[in-house]
Formats: C-alpha cells, structure tokens, sequence
C-alpha cells in the first residue's frame, strides 16, 4: 500500500510549469530517491509535499487523505518532515535547542514555549529533552548538545538538520540533498544513517545529486527533468535508462536547465 500518493500533480509559476503532470507512490518502508538536472522541480515536489506550495493541479494524499489546504506544521503533526537542500540552524543557539526548536515549529506554540517552563508545561518539557537526546544519539551528535551549533563541522551540522526533522518521530522524511557540501567520509556516515532511519520504520524521500549515494542506498528512483517524470524504477534500471542517459552528463552530475 502506498503511504504517500501524488496523483497528477501540477505546479504552475506564471509561465513555468515547474511539476507537470508527476503521479508518484511512496511505499511504507522504502527508500526512494528523486533524480534530476538543477531547476527539474525537486525541490518544488517537497514543497508541495510540506504544504508550502498548492499544487495547481492533481492531488497529493497521505494514508489516504488529502493534503491539500494544511499548513506545514498540520503536516509535520500528521507524519511528514524535512530538511533543506540548504542548511537553516539557529547558529548562537545549543544543539539541543535546534533540535527542540524542530518539535516546536510544528505547534502552534511556537518558540516562546519551547523556552518557557510554566509548571504545566514540566511534563512536556522532560519529555521533548528526551526525545530531543534521543534524536541526537540517533545522529551520532549527543556529545555535542550543548555546543553552539556553529561550532560543528559541516557535516555534524547536516546531521543536526536530519535529527531536528526526527524529533517529532515522523512516518515519512524528506530529504533535500542531504550529501550536498561533504566529503566522501561524511558522506559514507551519512549513507549509514538514512538507512538506520529507515529501518525504525521511517520511510525515506531523498532528493540528491550524488550518484554514488543514490545509487547504494535507494530502492527505487524516480527521474525528473523539465517538472516531468521520465523514468522511474530500480537503481538499475535508472542507470540503463536511455532518456536518463540523454538528461545526464555521464560525470557524475546532471547537467543544469535553464528553464523560462
Ligand atoms: N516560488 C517560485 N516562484 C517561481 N519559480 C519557482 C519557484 N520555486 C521554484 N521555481 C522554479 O521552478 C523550477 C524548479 O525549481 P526547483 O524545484 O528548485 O528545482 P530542483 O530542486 O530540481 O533544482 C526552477 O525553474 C525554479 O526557478
Ligand atoms: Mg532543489
């Protein structure tokens, strides 16, 4: 059964169809990766997914309802969360604060509670340091906790992102080039923890660029190029692929679109 289901979703920006037409399943359990030149719509198809778009047309269901019309944090609560293709960390803030800043946002109550403590609010507030420490351990990144944020390696600080989006435990993350910036040994851990993730459960939608990544850990992929979906299927499959061959430079990266 699928968890996620785009049906025939559209997103229009004044003349630029940025998603066209994409009909796309996210299986319990799996991960599946989405492929594609810069400017393809990747990132626009996560933001569709995350409510910060609507889509112009089509429809995108979760377990079965409908996405359309809730604000982000209606769908983290529901299950979905993500990180960015660009790192966005409260940088003077402590690791643990990015962290339980990530459960936070989600609430309508915001920053100013995730830094009160009313006596009401004591029993939450154990339980989000828990489950904040417990996302950090995840990570690799409880020894940190009380460090600035900014004073973490590039790679830890890509990591916190992916422990913030896991605090409120959700069923599906979304990850937006998460390898983008590391180097080869970061990139190796990083590797090692998407597939610790999803095998808790979580089911795992990876936009990235890095080949080598992609192709070791997903299960399926799916291939846009110009807001279409061209290809989509096991890693090699994809890689056999002639229209993907055509979209792609053969050095490892995809080349960029210039799209009006
Ligand atoms: N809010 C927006 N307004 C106008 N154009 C946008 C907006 N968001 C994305 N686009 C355009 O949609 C296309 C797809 O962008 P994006 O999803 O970021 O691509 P990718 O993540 O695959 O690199 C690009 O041409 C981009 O300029
Ligand atoms: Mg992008």
């Amino acid at each position: 059964m699928s968890l996620l289901e785009l049906d025939n979703v559209t997103i229009r920006f004044g003349g630029l169809t940025a998603v066209d037409s994409l009909d796309l399943k996210l299986v319990q359990g799996e991960i599946l990766a989405l492929i594609g030149p810069n400017g393809a719509g990747k990132s626009t198809v996560f933001n569709l997914i995350t409510g910060i778009y609507k889509p112009t047309e089509g429809k995108i269901s979760f377990n079965g309802k409908t996405l359309a019309g809730h604000p982000t944090y209606r769908i983290a609560d529901m299950g979905i969360t993500r990180t960015f293709q660009s790192i966005r960390l409260f940088s003077d803030l402590t690791v643990m604060d990015n962290v339980k800043i990530g459960a936070h946002c989600r609430g309508k109550a915001g920053l100013l509670y995730a830094f009160t403590r009313l006596p009401g609010m004591r029993k939450e507030e154990r339980e989000l340091e828990e489950s904040s420490l417990q996302s950090l351990e995840f990570l690799g990144l409880a020894g940190k906790k009380d460090e600035k944020a900014r004073n973490l390696s590039y790679g830890e600080q890509r990591r916190l992102e992916i422990a913030r989006a896991l605090v409120s435990k959700p069923k599906i993350l979304l990850l937006d080039e998460p390898a983008a910036g590391m180097n080869p040994q970061e990139k190796a851990v990083l590797m090692d923890i998407i597939r610790k993730i999803r095998d808790t459960g979580v089911t795992i939608f990876l936009v990235e660029h890095d080949m080598k990544l992609v192709m070791g850990i997903s299960e399926r992929i799916a291939v846009l190029d110009y807001g279409k979906k061209i290809a989509e299927g096991l890693p090699s499959e994809i890689r056999a692929n002639q229209s993907v061959i055509e979209a792609y430079l053969g050095t490892g990266q995809f080349k960029s679109r210039v799209r009006r």
